[in-house]
Order: structure tokens, then C-alpha cells, then sequence
């Protein structure tokens, strides 16, 4: 949530920090601006909208300089508009801040500082930041960074440069990520790697509490005591993935046509098949404690949570053992019973998600195990967990998540079946899941290649706009992630209920314009299935089911169908997925929606 990124080197700074927001620009997208120092001056533009409509004000603007700092927004203290996006000024109009995350204590701050007559311009929490490190600034710009911190509650990631400090960027990190890339002459900061890929692969990331300070000839990192620090350079060896959406439309299509690799990425090297069992190295260092947990409590947000959803059911049925799923967001407010016994898994496409690092630290404190499942590495819930598996699923840049959510499943169903096969699950069942497992990448590719069938059914479901997704046991999870997905990206109204609840309220809602969309399985909730589907067509309700190729009698009962390959019940969700992924994004292409981009959201939420 919130981009931000920042240069300093031999080059002109603009058209790299242009290039940096808009490889940043999925992390928010409502506003953006870019500051340049330029001969003891600050040079800004800033725009509402996409970082396009910032590159078109900025045209007609010359902005020569080799060091400045730019943002990307996503609102949450005031509306987007040219005033509230960033970066911000002093009073002065000599320094510039940007910043990713929330200052919970900013309200006392601008009292403190309007007492002492600043003059505020935005309705953000941001702009206090400005105005603190104008009140400390006595020609020490780090200086005076590090005591504005320290007087900041909340959570941040900071860019700052100074007018006067023609060759300064100066950054600090207090839970939203700031990485530095080191190229030759020139030094980078950024939220995330994937702005600085076609700079330099030399990444540093920093921790909390870290401080940085890049200017041509180098570059130096302290914590917040002023101490100096040394890092590891890390050698980044990810693709560019974001220059070119390889002949697809949208990231989102090309993301969902890349499952079937990013399913096997995820199970790649990691299975046993003489033993019936998986190998993930990095569960092995809590191996023992995590043979014996009593509980396992998955906590996640969003797609993520219903991935969840469906983890409880794979534990369940593979490791005999008590799951339960919290949302990341309520977690703090339950009074759950957590000891050394239980075990924590965070799920995370991200691993930057607020609400989740936020539980995971409300379970640290209860002392749990914790663990995380999670795809961006060194990200910060891969650090802050005890152990932890990573999906190896590649970037992903459409806004609504599609194949970190089903290779999110397969790592799940590894992690099952390694702790399942020390609490009795058998050999012979083992490799079931194994097998299963191993054919699901063609499977997928089979669904995919019935891409023209899902789009024009989606065509003729695209003039409603209320949805109902049912779905009983594994498919109840599916049919909340299949309305969510069709709500993020056409924003058309969609519910997902497990079948049997419709009974007892939503039924109520059915009408020839409420259709259905049901996932059916050929397994025990068939029949009950059935049921409710009749009971939805006896009101006049269309249906659509996802079924099976085997379930015959769906044809006679629903208006229409997509059929999907079987698998095992734990792993029919990651088939059953992928044609409601399809049927959202041919909606909402249908009604021209900005696809990677829906409106309001971002990809990484950084804010609880
Ligand atoms: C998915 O389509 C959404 N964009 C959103 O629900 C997301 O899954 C959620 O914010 C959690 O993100 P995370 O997996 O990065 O923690």
C-alpha cells in the first residue's frame, strides 16, 4: 500500500523515479508525485490518478536533478487529491517527505506543531512528518530524521530529501518495507525489488528501526541509537517480470494461464514419493515441536483467509488435528487460548499484510510456534515467523490475487501431509495425495483450454448484478473466493455462503435477476447440493453450476455448467477456482473495469 521510491547518482533523476512508481504503482494507484532537488530547490509535481497522469503534468515541467523521491498512493487519511498525495513539504518548502503506513499519534503532533505555528496543507498523517524534521533540521538532515522518528508512533516507511542536501535521500524503516539497491555510482531506495530490477540486482533490505542514507558516493545504514551498521548485500536473481505481460491483456489473465507452473513451483523438489511424504526444509529446525502441536490456528486476510478456509479441511482430514482459521483482522479481539501446544500459520501472498503481522505478533506474545506461508521472500512475515514455507510462485501483479491463492493450496496440502504422516496417516494414503497433487498442473491447463466456453457464458451472465456463490465443505471456501473475486474486479455485488445457510436468509434474495453460481462436487455433499439447487430453481433463480466431469445429473438441474476435472476432495478447490477466476475477470473485462487496477484496493494492504 503506497509506493514509494527514491535515487541518487549520476543519472537525471526523473525518468527514473517515473519508471520506479509505475512498476510500484500496483502497491496503490489513487495519486502519485515525484520531487527532484534541483540546485538548492525543490521541484514538484504532483497528480490525482494513475502515475500517467503525473508523467503528463510533469511534461510541460523540466525537473533536471540527479536525486529526489517519489510516491504512489493509496488513501487512508484524506480523500486522493493533489494536495493529500505526496511527497509533502515544511513550511518552508525545503524538505520533502514521502511515506508508507500510518502515524497513529499524528493528531497530537499537528497540535503540537500548529501551536507552534506550522502551516498544514493536506488532511493527511503524513504531513507532521514534514513538519517535525523542519522544527529539528539545524543543517543535519539525518540528524533530524532520527529525532523526528523517535517521536512517531505508528508504522512507516520514510524517504526524505532537502533542498539544501542537493545529493541526500535519506530513508527509515518502521514496519512498511524500504529496500536499497546499490548500482554503480547510484544508489536506489524502494518499497519493493520490483521497481529496481532494470537498475541494479544488489539489493539491501532493511530491518525496523534502520536508518539509510544515500547519496553518489555511497551509502551508510544506522539504527535509530546512531550507531553504524553493516548488511549483506543480497545478489536478486528475479526476472523483470513486469515489463511485459507476455501477449495477455492483463496481468490478471497472464497470472492465471501461469498456475499450472507456479502449482508446480510449489511442489518442485519437495516431495518423497518413495515414503509417501513431503520434504520442506524450511519447517525442518521446528520439526519437533511441530510433531506434537495440539492446535494450529491460520491466520490471513482476504484471499489469503479463504485459502485458510480450505486449510482446515486439508489439516483436518490429513493430520487429525484441532484448525482453526482466524481472520488476520479480528485475531487481537478473540480470547484465544494460545500456549507453546499451538502452532500460528500465516498465510501472505505479500508478506507485508497489517492485519496479519499484527496477529502474528498477538500470538508471539501468547507463545505459540509460528509459522508462514508466504510468496514475496524476505518479506516481513517471513522474518518475523519461526519457520516457514515460500510459494515460489513468481510476482504477482494483478491486484486480485489467482495463483498464489492455488499454489497457496498445494503448500498447505505439503504442509498436512509432512505433519500427517507422523500422526497416523498411512504410506498408501500419503502417496494419494502425492499423486494427486502431481497431476493437478494438467489439470489446470485442461480448464484452461475451455477459456472460450467460461468467457462466453460469463457474456451471458454479465447483465446481472447481484451473484449468489454457493458451495458445501471444500467448496464453501471456493465460493467465497469465487464472489470475492468477481466483487474486487467488476465490482458487481456477489455473496458466497455455504449452500446449506441459504435456507436461512439469503434464500430470500432469489429472484429471476439473483443468479446462482453453485460449485458441485461428485462426493458426499452431492445430494444435499442438489437440494439447494432445486430449492433455487423452484424460485426462478438461474443457476450455474462448476462441476465435476463425472456429476451427470447437473446437466438436468442448472441452466448452465462448467465442467472441471476431478481430484481428490482436499484439492478440488485449486480446480475449482480457476474457471470462477475466468468467469470474474470475462465479466469485468466485459464491463471495461480497469482489471489490474480495480478501484480502491491495492496489493500489499500495509495498513490495519
Ligand atoms: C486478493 O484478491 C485480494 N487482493 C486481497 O484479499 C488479499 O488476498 C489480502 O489483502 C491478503 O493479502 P496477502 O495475501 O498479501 O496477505
Amino acid at each position: 500500500m503506497c509506493g514509494i521510491i527514491g535515487y541518487c547518482g549520476v543519472r537525471t533523476a526523473k525518468p527514473i523515479l517515473l519508471d520506479g512508481l509505475k512498476r510500484l504503482e500496483y502497491r496503490g494507484y489513487d495519486s502519485a508525485g515525484l520531487v527532484v532537488v534541483d540546485g538548492k530547490k525543490l521541484n514538484l509535481v504532483r497528480a490525482v490518478g494513475k502515475v500517467s497522469d503525473l508523467e503528463k503534468k510533469g511534461i510541460a515541467r523540466p525537473q533536471p536533478g540527479h536525486c529526489g523521491i517519489a510516491h504512489t498512493r493509496w488513501a487512508t487519511h484524506g480523500r486522493p487529491s493533489e494536495e493529500n498525495a505526496h511527497p509533502h513539504c515544511d513550511c518552508g518548502g525545503k524538505i520533502a517527505i514521502a511515506h508508507n503506513g500510518i502515524i497513529e499519534n499524528y493528531l497530537d503532533l499537528k497540535e503540537e506543531l500548529l501551536a507552534r505555528k506550522h502551516e498544514f496543507r493536506s488532511e493527511t498523517d503524513s504531513e507532521v512528518i514534514a513538519h517535525l524534521i523542519e522544527e529539528y533540521y539545524d543543517g543535519d538532515l539525518e540528524k533530524a530524521v532520527l529525532k523526528t522518528v523517535q517521536r512517531l508512533e505508528g508504522t512507516f516507511g520514510i524517504a526524505v530529501v532537502h533542498a539544501d542536501s542537493e545529493d541526500q535521500v535519506v530513508m527509515v524503516k518502521r514496519g512498511s518495507p524500504i529496500i536499497i539497491g546499490i548500482g554503480e555510482g547510484e544508489y536506489f531506495a524502494a518499497s519493493d525489488a520490483n521497481a529496481l530490477l532494470p537498475y541494479t540486482q544488489k539489493i539491501i533490505s532493511l530491518n525496523d528501526d534502520e536508518l539509510a542514507v544515500l547519496h553518489p558516493g555511497g551509502y551508510h545504514i544506522k539504527n535509530l541509537n546512531n550507531e553504524f551498521l553493516q548488511k549483506q548485500i543480497e545478489i536478486r536473481q528475479d526476472r523483470d517480470e513486469l515489463a511485459d505481460k507476455k501477449g495477455f491483456e492483463h496481468f490478471m489473465l497472464k497470472e492465471i494461464f501461469e498456475q499450472p507452473e507456479a502449482i508446480e513451483n510449489a511442489f518442485r523438489g519437495r516431495i518423497v514419493e518413495g515414503e509417501g511424504v513431503s520434504k520442506l526444509g524450511g519447517l525442518e529446525p521446528v520439526m519437533e515441536r511441530l510433531k506434537s502441536v495440539k492446535k494450529l490456528v491460520i491466520v490471513s486476510c482476504g484471499t489469503s483467509y479463504y485459502a485458510g478456509l480450505c486449510g482446515r479441511y486439508i489439516f483436518e482430514s490429513l493430520c487429525d488435528l484441532h484448525v482453526e482459521v482466524e481472520m488476520a483482522s479480528e485475531f487481537r479481539y478473540r480470547r484465544l487460548k494460545l500456549d507453546g501446544d499451538t502452532a500460528v500459520l500465516a498465510l501472505s501472498q505479500s508478506g507485508e499484510t497489517a492485519d496479519t503481522i499484527a496477529a502474528i505478533r498477538e500470538a508471539k506474545r501468547k507463545g505459540a510456534l509460528i509459522l508462514g506461508v508466504v510468496n514475496v521472500v524476505g518479506s516481513a512475515i517471513a522474518q518475523i515467523t519461526d519457520a516457514g514455507v515460500y510459494n515460489h510462485a513468481g510476482p504477482e501483479f494483478g491486484v486480485a490475487s489467482t495463483k498464489i491463492y492455488t499454489s497457496q493450496l498445494v503448500v498447505l496440502t505439503l504442509m498436512a501431509l509432512l505433519i500427517g504422516r507422523y500422526r497416523g496417516l498411512s504410506f498408501t494414503e500419503g502417496s494419494a495425495v502425492i499423486q494427486a497433487v502431481k497431476k493437478l498442473p494438467r489439470q489446470v491447463k485442461k480448464i484452461l483450454t475451455d477459456i472460450e466456453h467460461i468467457k462466453k457464458v460469463a457474456q451471458e451472465y454479465s447483465r446481472y448484478r447481484d451473484f449468489l456463490f454457493i458451495g458445501r465443505q471444500h467448496n464453501y471456501p471456493t465460493a467465497m473466493e469465487g464472489a470475492l473475486k468477481l466483487k474486487e474486479i467488476s465490482y458487481i455485488h456477489a455473496e458466497g455462503y455455504p449452500a446449506g445457510e441459504m435456507k436461512h436468509g439469503p434464500i430470500s434474495l432469489i429472484d429471476e435477476n439473483f443468479p446462482t453460481v453453485a460449485i458441485v462436487s461428485q462426493d458426499s455433499t452431492f445430494d444435499k447440493m442438489i437440494s439447494n439447487i432445486q430449492e433455487i430453481k423452484a424460485r426462478n433463480g438461474r443457476v450455474l453450476a462448476v462441476a465435476g466431469e463425472g456429476s451427470d445429473r447437473i446437466g438436468d438441474v442448472c441452466d448452465d455448467v462448467i465442467r472441471v476435472p476431478e481430484t481428490l476432495p482436499i484439492l478440488q478447490p485449486v480446480l475449482n477456482i480457476v474457471p470462477l477466476q475466468l468467469f470474474a475477470y470475462f465479466i469485468a473485462r466485459s464491463k471495461g473495469c480497469d482489471i489490474d487496477k480495480p478501484r480502491n484496493l491495492a496489493k500489499s494492504v500495509t495498513v490495519e
